[in-house]
């Protein structure tokens, strides 16, 4: 059996939590519907690099029904659910993923995605498609198109675009509005704080938590860690972004001076070394850090290592210790790595509905014009992200209002005023 997982015996479980996920997901449900009846990707090979969880099972189910032939691996070494990955790869859909992995096995399971030469790529962080660009330029030839999951990737694919070293075309998934305004909002801020919890078991009401970027993730985690009774600080570089936080009622200071009132601090930027030695210094005894952004270099874990000269060791599951020489206690959750996936579960499956829906509906329209888009970085059509809205709110049994024809024809005009 192809594939690389930690445990094929796993697979049991992983199927019925995958379908625990699956019940979540109607949206796209609707889509596999009509998926299986159209068979849009006959014929296509996709290689996929997402966090392999049980909602990315729900979508290479998906897009397997749409006639793909899909192959998955992990977009980050620790987000992978092994579960998950073993009921894939029996079903027919190998994956190449161990929790925890070391870089040189993350990489050697994107070159195996790679050896089965993919038409698609369907990428999160953009690690598949730099691999493929640098190390395996003569596959591009073979590439239709690409999708990009999310803020951090497309950040980077848009540097390669300007560099004109990006090769095809690849659909930003994460500028729908259907998957930041929600996907990145809701959906990080609760599983951060959820993913907080299920590590240190901390009661948040009364303590204070210092979100550093208050972007779409943050204004998430911020919203969230109130919600839970927590004081919130934000730290921005942004003055919009800064100034909406004042606005909305969260206290703004530099990251120097929330260093010595922070009890937990959560980075979510996707910039690097946003917490950094010179704030680890001024911590409390106790002081928590976790970053819910995509990549392990907004906590400085070397700065943190160097200052930990009185010993560093495993507290529990997720939560190391780092002592200082004084004493001092501070603790990093899930080695800095995204926070919410390496210490829970990710996203609820009821978000990642409409982002999976926009990555199917992406790839459904990548396919359905090969040949004619340009290389570069593509929006999701309007059309795909109002029609995701739909059907979530169909979904949710919601019903809204439609514009009368007498409005719309005033909605149209410029002649009525005063
Ligand atoms: P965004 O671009 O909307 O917001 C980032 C914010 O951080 C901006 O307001 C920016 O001004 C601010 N910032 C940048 N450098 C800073 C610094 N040194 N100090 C303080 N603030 C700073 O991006 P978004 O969508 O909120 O994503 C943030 C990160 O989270 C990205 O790496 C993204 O890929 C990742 N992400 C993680 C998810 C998860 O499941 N944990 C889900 C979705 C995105």
């Amino acid at each position: 059996m192809a594939g690389d997982v930690k445990d094929p015996g796993l697979a049991g479980t992983g199927r019925e939590r995958i379908a625990w996920a699956g019940a979540e997901m109607r949206v796209l449900g609707l889509i596999r519907e009509r998926f299986e009846k159209e068979r849009p990707l006959d014929g296509i090979r996709i290689g996929a690099c997402l966090h392999v969880t049980t909602e990315t099972a729900n979508l290479m189910h998906v897009l397997a029904a749409g006639g793909a032939q899909v192959v998955l691996c992990a977009s980050n070494p620790l987000s992978t659910q092994d579960d998950v990955a073993a009921a894939l790869t029996a079903d027919g859909i190998p994956t190449y993923a161990i929790k925890g992995e070391d870089t040189a096995t993350f990489f050697r399971h994107i070159n195996a995605v790679l050896d089965t030469h993919p038409h698609v790529t369907m990428d999160d962080g953009a690690d598949m498609v730099s691999t493929l660009h640098k190390e395996r330029p003569d596959q591009i030839a073979e590439i239709v198109g690409g999708t990009e999951e999310t803020t951090t990737g497309v950040i980077r694919l848009r540097a390669m675009a300007a560099d004109g070293a990006l090769r095809y075309p690849i659909v930003s998934v994460n500028d729908a509005d259907t998957k930041h305004l929600f996907d990145n909002r809701f959906g990080t801020g609760q599983s951060t704080m959820d993913s907080i919890m299920r590590a240190t078991n901390f009661l948040l009401a009364g303590r204070t938590v210092v979100v550093a970027g208050y972007g779409m993730c943050g204004r998430g985690v911020a919203s969230r860690a109130r919600g839970l009774g927590a004081q919130v600080v934000v730290t921005e570089v942004e003055p919009l972004s800064a100034l909406e936080a004042v606005m909305e009622g969260y206290r703004v200071m530099p990251l120097r001076d929330a260093a010595r009132i922070g009890d937990i601090f959560v980075t979510v930027t996707g910039d690097k070394a946003v917490l950094r030695r010179e704030h680890m210094e001024l911590m409390k005894d106790g002081a928590v850090m976790a970053n819910a952004g995509h990549f392990d270099v907004e906590i400085d874990k070397p700065g943190l290592a160097a200052l930990a000269t009185g010993g560093i060791r495993r507290l529990r599951e997720f939560v190391d210790e780092y002592r200082l020489a004084d004493g001092r206690r501070l603790h990093l959750l899930g080695e800095g790595r995204l926070v919410n996936l390496a210490a829970a579960e990710g996203h609820p499956a009821a978000v990642m509905d409409m982002s999976f829906a926009d990555q199917a509906l992406a790839v459904e329209w990548v396919v359905a014009n090969r040949g004619k888009l340009e290389r570069g970085v593509h929006p999701v059509p309007r059309d795909i992200d109002r029609e995701v809205a739909r059907l979530k709110l169909q979904a949710m049994g919601v019903e809204i209002d439609a514009l009368t024809a007498e409005q719309e024809a005033y909605l149209r005009s410029w002649n009525e005023g005063t």
